[in-house]
């Protein structure tokens, strides 16, 4: 399978990149091709510029998206939401001459320093995918709360049980997509 995925930070040091990372070397280890998408040179959205033809860059990420078998996305929670970026990606996504997230299947997951795991922002998320038509799984939901205290020097899980639970949504991707291809 190819995924395509993106954390929804530009923070060099962020938590859903790691989290994302994490999640991209447990499908690397099943044989699986993970491109772990950048979007720190994706402009704002901005309809003047679709009208003038959007930046290369904008149509690579499009491309890459819709090469994909699967999407895998971490996103922080801005204010009870999804962050800017990550909503940003999905706007770029959704735009004529097709909405390239239509029929796709993604995970989703995220991390935050806070108490609630991103809940809230992944709820945001949810609606806006179908909104998309984007098939999301239902199940499991990654909820990394605390995050500074939750990875080694390695960029490993402390906590197991999330990490299983971690596995758990990236198998049930793969499986997922295979059934669909
Ligand atoms: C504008 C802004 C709003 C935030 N709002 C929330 C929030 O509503 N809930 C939460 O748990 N954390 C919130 N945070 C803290 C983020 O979860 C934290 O900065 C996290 O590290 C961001 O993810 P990253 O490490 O991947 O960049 C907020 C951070 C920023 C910058």
């Amino acid at each position: 399978m190819k995924i395509l995925a993106f954390a929804g930070s530009l923070r060099k040091a962020s938590w859903n990149k790691k989290l994302l990372r994490f999640a991209a070397e447990i499908l690397r280890g099943m044989g699986h091709e993970v491109e772990e998408y950048d979007l720190s040179e994706l402009p704002m959205m901005n309809e003047d510029m679709e009208t003038r033809g959007p930046p290369p860059i904008v149509g690579k990420f499009r491309d890459a998206v819709a090469a994909a078998d699967a999407l895998l996305i971490s996103t922080p929670e801005y204010n009870h939401s999804v962050s800017g970026p990550t909503k940003n990606a999905i706007d770029w996504l959704s735009r004529p001459p097709n909405n390239v997230l239509a029929g796709k299947v993604a995970a989703i997951m995220g991390a935050t320093t806070g108490v609630d795991g991103t809940v809230h922002a992944q709820r945001e998320l949810r609606w806006i995918l179908a909104r998309l038509a984007c098939l999301v799984l239902p199940w499991p939901w990654v909820l990394l709360r605390f995050a500074e205290k939750r990875f080694d020097n390695e960029g490993k899980l402390t906590d197991d049980k999330l990490a299983e639970t971690v596995e758990t949504l990236v198998q049930s991707l793969v499986d997922t997509a295979g059934k669909l291809k």
